[in-house]
C-alpha cells in the first residue's frame, strides 16, 4: 500500500487539512482517510457502489442530472487560470462546498504552474480535468457535459488571456472549449496587472464580454502580490465570488409588485433662504431609499423622487433629485398614474415668503425677519386628486409626541389609505439612523382609496424595532398582500 507524505503537499493543501481536522478533532492523518473514503466511495469504479455496473457512455450521461437533482445541490464548472490568483481559487473551492455547491474544477495549462490538479482535486473531492484532446473524458464529449451539467461556470482567476479568447470565440484548448460551448451562466473573476487591466484591448475585450451577457466580479482595487505595483486588478476574495456564484444559483425570487407603478418619495426638502442659505430637517432619506429597493426587488416599476441626500441610486429605480418641497410635487404630479404612491418624504411645512435674489447682508438694522408661508401638502394633494389618484396612498408620519392620536388624525385629514408612523424624538435615532420604530395604520373595513374615514375605524399594528430596510421589506409584503386581497 503507498503511502502519503503530508509533508510534501501544496502550502494551500496543508493548510485547509489542518484546518479542517482540527475542526472534526482528528488527527491530519486521519483526516485524509475520511477524505479518500468519501472520494472513493462514490466513484463508480468502486467495487460494492451502487453505481459501479459497467454503464453506456448515454446511460452515464443520462444518469449524472438525476443525480444531481436527487442531492438538489447547485453545481459549478470552475475554470481555474494560469494566474497568480490561482491559489485563491483553492479556498473558493472549499466555499463553494460549504455552500453546497459541487465543484468540477478545470484548470488551463498555465494554471498548473501555480497550483497542481491534485490540490483542485483534493478539495472538491472531484475528478480533475486539464486537456481537451483527453481519450478519458472526451469519449462521451466530455468537454460539452462540463459545459451543460452545470449550473454554473466560474473562472477564476479570469486571465487577460482567457477573456480575449472569449470575446473572439476562440476554442483552442479544454477551458475556452467549453466556454464557447456553454449554454449556462458564466462569472469571471478577472486577475491581472493593473497594466494589463488597464490595455485597450483588455478594456475592449471586457466590454464585448459584458455585452454577450457574461457577470462579472471584481478585480478589487490593491497590491499587486507579483510586481509590488497596487491598482485595479486584485481577483476578488473568495467569500466575494461565492457569494456572487449563490446570488446567480438562487432560484428567482416572488415578484409580486411585477407590472405595478410605484411613486416614493424620500428625504428633507430644502427651502430656500437666500441662493446660499436653505431651511431643512435632518431626514437621511434611508427609510425612503430602502422601500424603493424593496419594492424595485419585488418587480414594481419605481420612480424615487428625493431630496437632497447623500445616498445611492438604488439599482433599477428611476432617480429625480429635487430641492424644495414645490420641485417635488411638480415632478410627484408629472410622475403620474402609479398604483401605488409611497409618501416617506420629510417635507417642510414651510418655505421663506420673502427669498432673497442675493445673498442677504449684515446690516445695522439687525437680522432681516424671515416671513413663512406655507408649502403645498404632498400627500393630500395627491390624496384628494379626482383622475389620477393611486389606488393606494401611503404616508408617513414623523411625530416627537402623541404620535399614534397625530397620525390616526393625519390620515383622516389627508384622506390617504395608511400612514407608517413612527417617533422621530432625538432619543430614538431614527433621524438619520439606520432603525426604524414603526406603526402601520390602516383604514378598516373599507376598501383601499374609499373616501374620508372616523378615526375610530383606523386599525394600528405595531411592529417591533427593525433595521430600514426590513421595515421596507415588510411594507412591501404588506402591499403585496392587500393588492391580492383586492384584486
Ligand atoms: C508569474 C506569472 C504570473 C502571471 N499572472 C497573471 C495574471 O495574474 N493574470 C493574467 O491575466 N495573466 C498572468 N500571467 C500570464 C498568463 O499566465 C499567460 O497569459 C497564460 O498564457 C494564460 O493562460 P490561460 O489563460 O490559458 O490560463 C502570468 C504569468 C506569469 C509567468
Amino acid at each position: 500500500m503507498a503511502s502519503l507524505t503530508i509533508r510534501k503537499l501544496d502550502d494551500a493543501v496543508k493548510a485547509y487539512l489542518r484546518l479542517r481536522s482540527a475542526g472534526n478533532g482528528r488527527s491530519v492523518e486521519e483526516e485524509v482517510r475520511v477524505i479518500l473514503g468519501e472520494l472513493i466511495q462514490g466513484r463508480p469504479d468502486f467495487p460494492g457502489s451502487p453505481s459501479a455496473s459497467m454503464a453506456s457512455p448515454a446511460e452515464a450521461s443520462a444518469r449524472a442530472p438525476a443525480i444531481a437533482d436527487a442531492a438538489n445541490q447547485a453545481s459549478v464548472t470552475l475554470i481555474i487560470g494560469g494566474g497568480i490568483a490561482a491559489f485563491k481559487s483553492l479556498e473558493l473551492i472549499r466555499r463553494l462546498k460549504e455552500r453546497r455547491i459541487e465543484v468540477r474544477c478545470v484548470l488551463t495549462k498555465a494554471a498548473q504552474q501555480f497550483v497542481t490538479p491534485l490540490s483542485a482535486s483534493a478539495l472538491s473531492h472531484e475528478r480533475v480535468y486539464t486537456d481537451l484532446f483527453d481519450p478519458g473524458s472526451e469519449f462521451d464529449a466530455g468537454h460539452i457535459r462540463l459545459a451543460r451539467e452545470c449550473d454554473l461556470i466560474v473562472v477564476a482567476p479570469a486571465t487577460a488571456d482567457l477573456m480575449a479568447k472569449m470575446a473572439h470565440g476562440h476554442a483552442d484548448d479544454l477551458a475556452s472549449a467549453i466556454l464557447l460551448a456553454a449554454d449556462k451562466p458564466i462569472l469571471l473573476a478577472p486577475a491581472m496587472n493593473p497594466l494589463m487591466w488597464n490595455n485597450a484591448a483588455t478594456r475592449r475585450n471586457v466590454l464585448q464580454l459584458r455585452r454577450d451577457g457574461v457577470t462579472m466580479i471584481g478585480p478589487n482595487a490593491g497590491e499587486m502580490a507579483e510586481t509590488n505595483e497596487a491598482g485595479v486588478g486584485r481577483m476578488s476574495e473568495a467569500v466575494e465570488i461565492a457569494a456572487a456564484a449563490v446570488d446567480i444559483l438562487r432560484p428567482p425570487r416572488p415578484r409580486p409588485l411585477l407590472g405595478k407603478r410605484v411613486l416614493i418619495t424620500a428625504g428633507p426638502t430644502h427651502e430656500p433662504i437666500d441662493p446660499v442659505r436653505y431651511i431643512a430637517n435632518r431626514s437621511s432619506g434611508k427609510q425612503g431609499f430602502a422601500i424603493a429597493a424593496a419594492a424595485q426587488a419585488a418587480g414594481a416599476d419605481v420612480t424615487l423622487v428625493s431630496g437632497p441626500v447623500d445616498l445611492r441610486d438604488p439599482a433599477g429605480v428611476t432617480v429625480i433629485r429635487v430641492e424644495s418641497a414645490r420641485d417635488m410635487l411638480h415632478r410627484v404630479e408629472a410622475a403620474l398614474p402609479a398604483d401605488i404612491a409611497i409618501f416617506a418624504a420629510a417635507v417642510a411645512d414651510w418655505r421663506v415668503a420673502n427669498e432673497g435674489e442675493q445673498k442677504l447682508k449684515k446690516t445695522s438694522a439687525g437680522m432681516p425677519p424671515l416671513q413663512l408661508v406655507e408649502n403645498p401638502d404632498i400627500l393630500a394633494t395627491i390624496s384628494k386628486m379626482k383622475d389620477k389618484r393611486p389606488p393606494l396612498v401611503i404616508g408617513f408620519a414623523a411625530e416627537t409626541e402623541h404620535l399614534i392620536e397625530n397620525a390616526k388624525a393625519k390620515i383622516a385629514r389627508k384622506g390617504c389609505d395608511w400612514i407608517v408612523a413612527n417617533d422621530v424624538s432625538p432619543a430614538t435615532g431614527v433621524m438619520g439612523g439606520d432603525r426604524n420604530t414603526v406603526h402601520l395604520l390602516q383604514r378598516a373595513g373599507k376598501e383601499i382609496g374609499a373616501g374620508n374615514i372616523a378615526v375610530d375605524n383606523i386599525e394600528v399594528d405595531s411592529w417591533p424595532v427593525m433595521t430600514k430596510e426590513q421595515v421596507a421589506t415588510e411594507l412591501v409584503a404588506r402591499i403585496a398582500k392587500s393588492l391580492e386581497k383586492n384584486s
